[in-house]
């Protein structure tokens, strides 16, 4: 693509305002500096959400509320959404948001480190949308693949870490290497381990698709 940032620029001014609530929550994530989906990246969410019709969705990064309320846009009516959130500030506060969409009877909003509360779920989900702690991927990947149903999907954004995902270790801030090395790490085993067929898409700040195969053993990557 000749021009990146047109193209970003083009297919943002494509995308309709959501709902007032949306809307308003876009306003104060901007004005907090939270940072929630973008919109193009809420619209491919919300496609693949149609797309597979899931029953259950696991979200891992619940913030205020945006993206799991973006899902349930397109989520059918016997669909349910369980999200999980680690600081005390934001569970309120995304808890308040789902009562004012009238959400709260299809969301369940789990309190806790991802880390600990994924090992207490006996799933499996039909989609997984992960957004928290980017350097941790790597270490949740194994509850993840065993969460997710056969032909299941996992959604993993921000993958790209604002371009520097591409650029060599040695051009990366010494405090970001470690957070770099288990990102690439991470998108490594979603592409050659057996379990995934994984498509690395440039949509916002690049988000993996993976399917979580049937047929294939378990295993720790
Ligand atoms: C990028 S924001 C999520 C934005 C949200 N998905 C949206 O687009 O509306 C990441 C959130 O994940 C939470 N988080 C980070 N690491 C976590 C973990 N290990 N367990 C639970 N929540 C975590 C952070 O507190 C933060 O609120």
């Amino acid at each position: 693509m000749r021009n990146p940032e047109r193209l970003e620029a083009y297919l943002h001014s494509l995308e309709p305002d959501p709902s007032p609530l949306l809307c308003e929550l876009e306003r104060y994530a901007r004005e907090h500096r939270i940072p929630i989906v973008r919109r193009e990246t809420a619209a491919f969410l919300k496609t693949l959400v149609a797309l597979k019709a899931p029953r259950e969705i696991l979200e891992i990064g619940t913030a205020i509320g945006y993206s799991a309320l973006r899902m349930c846009q397109a989520l059918g009516a016997d669909g349910h959404l369980t999200t999980i959130e680690k600081w005390e500030k934001r569970i309120p506060q995304a808890r308040e948001n789902f009562r004012r969409a009238g959400e709260l009877h299809r969301i369940t909003l789990l309190e806790g480190d991802a880390a600990q509360v994924l090992r207490t779920l006996a799933g499996p989900y039909d989609f997984i949308f992960l957004d928290a702690a980017k350097g941790q991927y790597l270490a949740l990947l194994p509850e993840l693949e065993r969460l997710t149903a056969p032909g299941g999907v996992l959604v993993t954004d921000n993958i790209f870490q604002e371009g520097t995902v591409l650029e060599s270790r040695y051009a990366v801030r010494r405090r970001d290497r470690t957070i770099h090395a288990r990102l690439r790490e991470y998108l490594y085993q979603l592409k050659h381990r057996p379990q995934w067929e994984t498509a690395l898409v440039p949509v916002g700040d690049g988000v993996a698709v993976s399917v979580r195969k049937t047929g294939t053993s378990e295993g720790q990557p």
